[in-house]
Order: structure tokens, then C-alpha cells, then sequence
């Protein structure tokens, strides 16, 4: 059968990554029965999948390669050269099992202690305050909490510095001119400020505990033999600081969407089951990672269309989680669709899709919830406030989108 994929016609679409933002992919594929759709990124005829069907197909290893996807000005701001993101088949396992080594229940629960403990300590200090913006204080918070989990000692004085840092990773990546150019410059130092330490650590000049990030990626040997490369070793462990620090987004919306349905608090507050929906619901409805990028292994033809070898492909993250055939009112928060959820490794994918070990999902999942359902809990129980009038709204052209107010509270109170 010869099935005509829908294409744009004519123009390079790059820029309109900028103006569609989030909905890119969406708006291309959507109204058409595919999960596949031809454009030009780049200069370069691209394939768009969306959907689960979509999902499935970006993360089957024998037809699509991480190597040589990513952009040159991706890897020099956000993610870092040489890092597990663009490694392919057995090497790619292998240093991908040093981050799931990592995801331990212990450890697990104890990110789940430190994130509580400076939840406290960090709203002590809001009571004489008039007001904090929640997002600049979960920045602080979570740099401090991503440290001490991985190992890293971090003053006091330090603490601010790295925060600032590490958001400029996560925000300049996706902007042009001076905001680029900051969030290279931040890497630079961070990574700079990271070798220093695992060559400390390598030397016996400073301790690191075993089964933290900062000890087991300094003592790991890639599959060929030798220890990774100090600048390696940094990338990989920037790899665990940054995306903890990035979960403060979520914690923003996540208290955004406390504001604009109250009944959530109390229910965040008494049932544990009903948090858990709560998370979920907030990792697929709000906006983070829009897309990703892989490309053809080799020649071949899915749902009527032909790839070929070595072409680009980007997955739709942001609408598979809005896709109408997969959720019921895709575009309305309702923390109980996922009551009687069963789902596969294909439809809930804001942390990427497959399988954690062979494919390159996300393996911060754990941690991202741990970190969220301790937040949630602090912010729905542990304190009261008040909500003055301010823009929550947020852009799905500004990637990454954050509500514009950064969430402010005033008259802020520890509960007994
Ligand atoms: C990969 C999202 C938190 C570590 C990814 C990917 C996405 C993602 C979309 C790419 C998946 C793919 O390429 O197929 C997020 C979001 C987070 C988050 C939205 C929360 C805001 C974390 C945390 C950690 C982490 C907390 C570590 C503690 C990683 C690593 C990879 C990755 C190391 C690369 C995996 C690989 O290439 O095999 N994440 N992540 N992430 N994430 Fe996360």
C-alpha cells in the first residue's frame, strides 16, 4: 500500500522550533493518523514521531543511534561532550549501569531524608521574611541537596554560586547570543571546579564515600579498560547535580497546581496513593523536555514512510504526554487518571521512554519523585502561606517554560 506521509512544504522549519516551541512536533502530526511526519530541520530532510507507536520506534536500538544527534551547541552548554547521552549498544550499558547503580532504595530514601531536612532548615528562614519567589529558593535547596546525595562537599558561601550556575546549564542551552554564551561559560567552571575534585579524589587527597556519585564515578572504568578522562568523569557527574537542581520546575508547578486546585493539598497531605497520581500528573502535563533526537541506523520503511540511513529524527515528549489517544482531556490536570493506570515503556515519556538499562530513558526517574514527593509533601503540610496576585501563567513557546511569577508567598508560617 502507498501511504502518503504529510510533509512541510518548502522551507527550512528550524525556526519554527523557536516560535511553536513545545507544540512543534505536535502541530505537525496531529489530525493525521501517522506518528510521522517529514520536515526540514537543519537544512536536512527530518523525520517527526509522535505517539507510543512513535515512542517504540525511537527507542528500537536496531534501527536508531544516539551518536552524532545531538547539536554541537546542545552538547557545549547542557548535556556536555562525552557523556552518556550520545553513546550507543555496549559501551553505552556499561556507563549507563554506573547511574542505575546508583538508584538504590537506600539511597533512594535518603534523598528522600536530605531534601526534608533542608525543606525545614530553608522555611526557618522564611518566617521573617516578606515574601520568597519559590523557584529561586528551590534552586538554592536543590543544589544543596544534589551535593550532599552525590558526595560533594559544598560550602555555604559556594552553595548560591553553583545554584546560578547550574540553572544557566538548564536555561541557556535552548536560547542564541549572550544567554548561550553564559551557559557555556557555566560549564566551563562547573566541570573545571568537578575535575579538580575527582583528581583529588583519584589522588587520596580528599575522601569520597563509597556508593555516593562523586566516589563511584571517580573509581569507574569504562568498558575498554581505563578510568574515564577527568573531563568525563566531571560530565557524567554534572550529569546527577544538574537534572536534580532542574526538578525545581516541577516543584514550581507542582505548587501551581496546589494553587488552582486547593482539594489537592489536603488530599497530598492524607493519602500517599493520592500523591503518588499527583506527581505523575505533574510530570505529564507540564511542559520540560519538548524533544529529542536520534538518528537512522539504516535505510528502512515504517508506516509508509522511508527513512534513510544517518537522517535525523526527533521524538514528540511533550505531545505524547498530551495526545488524545493515549489520555482522556489530555490538555486538563486530573491527578486520578492514574488511579487504574497501567501504561507501557512507550506513553508516559517525560523523562524518555524504553527500557532504563539498554535504551537512554532517564535514569533520574527515581530521584526526580523521591525529591518531588518530599517537596509536596513540605509545601502541601509542613507550612501555610498566603498567595498574593501574581502571572502563574506560563509560555509553551519559552523552552524551558517556568510560571513567569516563579511562584511567590508571603506570611509564610511552619505548621505544628
Ligand atoms: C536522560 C528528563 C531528572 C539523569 C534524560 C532524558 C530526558 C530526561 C528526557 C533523555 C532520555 C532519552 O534520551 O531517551 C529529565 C527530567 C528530569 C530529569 C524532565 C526532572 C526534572 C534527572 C535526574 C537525574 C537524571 C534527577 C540524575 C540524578 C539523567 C541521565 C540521563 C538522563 C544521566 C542520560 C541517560 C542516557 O543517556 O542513557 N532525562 N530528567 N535526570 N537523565 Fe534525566
Amino acid at each position: 500500500m502507498n501511504i502518503k506521509i504529510p510533509k512541510d512544504r518548502g522551507m527550512d522549519r528550524t525556526l519554527s522550533i523557536f516560535k511553536d516551541g513545545y507544540e512543534f512536533i505536535q502541530k505537525r502530526v496531529q489530525n493525521h493518523h501517522l506518528d510521522v511526519f517529514e520536515t526540514r530541520v537543519l537544512g536536512k530532510k527530518t523525520a517527526l514521531l509522535s505517539g507510543e507507536e512513535g515512542a517504540r520506534l525511537f527507542y528500537d536500538r536496531e534501527r536508531m543511534k544516539r551518536s552524532g544527534a545531538m547539536p554541537s551547541h546542545i552538547l557545549k552548554s547542557l548535556f556536555g561532550e562525552g557523556g552518556v547521552q550520545g553513546l550507543d549498544g555496549a559501551v553505552h550499558e556499561h556507563r549507563k549501569l554506573l547511574f542505575m547503580n546508583l538508584m538504590t532504595p537506600s539511597r533512594l530514601h535518603d534523598l528522600h531524608t536530605i531534601t526534608t531536612k533542608l525543606w525545614k532548615h530553608t522555611a526557618d528562614n522564611w518566617v521573617s521574611k516578606r515574601k520568597i519567589v519559590l523557584f529561586d529558593e528551590t534552586l538554592l535547596l536543590l543544589t544543596r541537596a544534589g551535593c550532599e546525595w552525590a558526595g560533594i562537599p559544598l560550602s555555604d558561601k559556594e552553595a548560591p554560586k553553583r545554584a546560578k550556575e547550574l540553572n544557566l546549564l538548564i536555561e541557556g542551552a535552548s536560547k542564541v547570543g549572550p544567554k548561550y554564551l553564559s551557559s557555556v561559560s557555566a560549564r566551563k567552571h562547573l566541570e573545571e571546579w568537578l575535575m579538580k575534585m575527582i583528581e583529588n579524589v583519584r589522588a587520596g587527597n580528599q575522601l569520597a564515600a563509597e556508593g555516593r556519585a562523586l566516589h563511584e564515578i571517580a573509581t569507574h572504568h569504562d568498558i575498554n579498560g581505563p578510568p574515564l578522562q577527568a573531563k568525563t568523569a566531571a560530565v557524567e557527574l554534572l550529569n546527577i547535580i544538574r537534572p536534580l537542581v532542574a526538578v525545581s520546575r516541577y516543584i514550581v508547578f507542582g505548587a501551581c497546581a496546589m494553587q488552582e486546585h486547593p482539594e489537592s493539598k489536603i488530599k497530598i497531605s492524607e493519602n500517599e496513593g493520592y500523591l503518588e497520581n499527583f506527581i505523575q500528573e505533574v510530570r505529564r502535563f507540564y511542559p520540560f523536555f519538548p524533544f529529542l533526537a536520534a538518528r537512522a541506523k539504516n535505510d528502512f520503511t515504517w508506516q509508509g514512510y522511508s527513512f534513510k540511513e544517518g537522517q535525523l529524527v526527533m521524538l514528540d515528549l511533550y505531545g505524547t504526554n498530551h495526545d488524545p489517544r493515549l489520555w482522556e482531556s489530555p490538555d486538563k490536570f486530573m491527578p486520578d487518571r492514574f488511579i487504574n493506570y497501567v501504561g507501557s515503556q512507550y506513553d508516559l515519556i517525560p523523562q524518555g521512554g524504553g527500557d532504563h538499562y539498554k535504551n537512554h530513558r532517564c535514569p533520574g526517574e527515581w530521584p526526580t519523585i523521591e525529591v518531588m514527593n518530599a517537596s509536596f509533601k513540605f509545601l502541601a503540610s509542613g507550612i501555610s502561606y498566603s498567595f498574593p496576585k501574581q502571572d502563574i501563567s506560563y509560555s509553551l513557546r519559552e523552552i524551558p517554560s517556568l510560571p513567569k511569577s516563579g511562584f511567590v508567598m508571603k506570611n509564610i508560617r511552619i505548621n505544628k
